[in-house]
Parts: structure tokens; C-alpha cells; sequence
């Protein structure tokens, strides 16, 4: 079922009476990354998905967003909804977004999911990848942007052998508005560290990370591991930094492991 919440395009599956799960995806991709998850999941659990303002069905209006608005579109789907603390799953940039959630609204949230992701902010080596990236968009449009970046997401097992799947990825995110995309790049280069934060998040949190992740490789992930309390750490083989894509039924089995322990 689809709802439009604030503005944004929100996905419900499986019964509202079961533990609900809401899940944030990365950039510059929608809801349907988590798709092959959720499938897996909804006969169990409450499946939320949305598309992050201005990327997928959301529109970008004037693209000015920030990592604090994001955190405000997902607290407003949370309250709307009436989802009596659920899972929190965020991938990458879904994941820098839930980080900066766990920071400011920690007791909504009965356990956590992190995928591929981190806590730092951007360095200034970073910052000026972000503002070339938008530089490019406006000057050759946003498919050679979309193709480069894509294509360093993914395990290169995934592009060797789903290269169909693979090529409609990059023409879905091709056709995003170049507003929203752009937007969601500001908004990432001026998002705050939350590394200090980690140690203070005390509900059940898995870390996913794909042994392959060239963005988020596992090193890094096994640091956010180490500093807090009650993780757990799996990594999906031969998987890059798009594991829900990549790898959907062993990402599926760690989140209903994971789900069995924290509620049991
Ligand atoms: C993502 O997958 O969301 C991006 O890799 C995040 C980023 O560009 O930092």
C-alpha cells in the first residue's frame, strides 16, 4: 500500500499489528533497494519503505535539504504512521541519516540496523568530491554522474552477472530530478559527525557490511561495531556496498536472526 506522508511517497507491507520495521535507503537510489528484503520479511514484519525527498517519487521542490530535515521528513512518517518503536534500517546515506536520528530522537527506536555506512562526516577531500559531483551534474547532465557512481557501489560479482538488472539500476537513478539528487549531496556534505554518539546508543544494533564495500569497506564498520554497546557484526560475502541488492537473502537472514534475539 502507498501512502503520501509530508510530501513523500511512503510504502506499507505486512500487518500493522507486527514489530514494524522502517527502512532508509542510499543515494542515489529509492524504496525498491530494499524491495527483495522486504519480501522476505513482511510476513513477519511491518514493512515501512519511503523514498528520501527528492530522489524516487519524492519530489525535490526546491532541493534545499539538509541532514536535519531529512530526520525531520522520517520522524513524520514515524508519527503518522503511529509505529510504536520500531527497527530503524538505514543503508549509507539512510544510515548517516539514522545515526543523526539515534542522536536526536533515541527513545523512538527499539532497535537499530546499519548498512554500509558511517558516522563520520565528510572530510574536506570529501567535500570537494560532493561539490565537483554537483559541478558535473550541471554540466553534462546527470547520467554521467549516475553511471560513475553506480558503478562504484556495486560488488563487482553483482555486475558481472546481473548486468541487466545492474544497467535499469542506473537508468531509474539517471532519471531522478537533477534538484533532488543535488540536494541530497549538500545535504550530505554539511551533515555532522556522529561518531561521538555511538557509545550512548543502547538498543540491539546489527552492522551489515559487504565484505567487497568499497565505500564503507569493513574496517571502517568494525569500528562503529566496537563502539557500541549491545552490536552485532555480519558480513555478507562477496557482496559490495548495495547489499540489500546485491545479497537480499543473506541480509534478509541477519535482520531475522538479529530480530529473533532482540525480541525474543
Ligand atoms: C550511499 O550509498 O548512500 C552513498 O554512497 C553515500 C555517500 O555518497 O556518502
Amino acid at each position: 500500500m502507498k501512502e503520501t506522508i509530508n510530501g513523500l511517497s511512503v510504502f506499507l507491507e505486512g500487518n500493522s499489528n507486527n514489530k514494524s520495521i522502517i527502512f532508509v535507503h542510499g543515494f542515489p537510489y529509492d524504496h525498491t533497494m530494499w524491495q527483495a528484503v522486504v519480501d522476505e520479511l513482511s510476513e513477519n514484519y511491518f514493512c515501512v519503505t519511503y523514498d528520501i525527498r527528492g530522489l524516487g517519487e519524492s519530489p525535490a521542490g526546491n532541493g534545499q535539504f539538509t541532514m536535519e530535515s531529512f530526520v525531520d521528513d522520517l520522524e513524520a512518517i514515524i508519527i503518522k504512521l503511529k509505529l510504536d518503536k520500531p527497527v530503524l534500517c538505514g543503508l549509507s546515506m539512510g544510515g548517516y541519516i539514522s545515526f543523526r536520528t539515534l542522536e536526536r530522537i533515541p527513545d523512538k527506536f527499539s532497535a537499530a540496523i546499519l548498512c554500509d555506512t558511517r558516522s563520520e562526516a565528510d572530510n574536506n577531500e570529501g567535500k570537494l568530491k560532493r561539490a565537483a559531483a554537483i559541478k558535473r551534474i550541471n554540466t553534462e547532465g546527470l547520467a554521467p554522474f549516475v553511471r560513475d557512481f553506480v558503478t562504484t557501489c556495486f560488488g563487482n560479482d553483482f555486475k558481472k552477472n546481473n548486468k541487466d538488472i545492474f544497467e535499469m539500476i542506473i537508468e531509474k537513478s539517471s532519471d531522478f530530478d537533477p534538484v533532488g539528487v543535488k540536494g541530497c549531496l549538500l545535504a550530505m556534505l554539511s551533515r555532522t559527525d556522529t561518531t561521538a554518539n555511538l557509545g550512548k546508543i543502547n538498543i540491539p544494533t546489527l552492522i551489515i557490511c559487504g565484505e567487497q564495500d568499497a565505500l564503507t569497506p569493513p574496517h571502517l564498520m568494525k569500528e562503529i561495531f566496537h563502539k557500541i554497546k549491545k552490536a552485532e557484526f555480519v558480513e555478507i560475502p562477496n557482496a559490495g556496498h548495495m547489499t540489500p541488492i546485491e545479497k537480499p537473502g543473506d541480509v534478509a537472514s541477519a535482520i531475522k536472526n538479529f530480530l529473533l534475539k532482540a525480541f525474543k
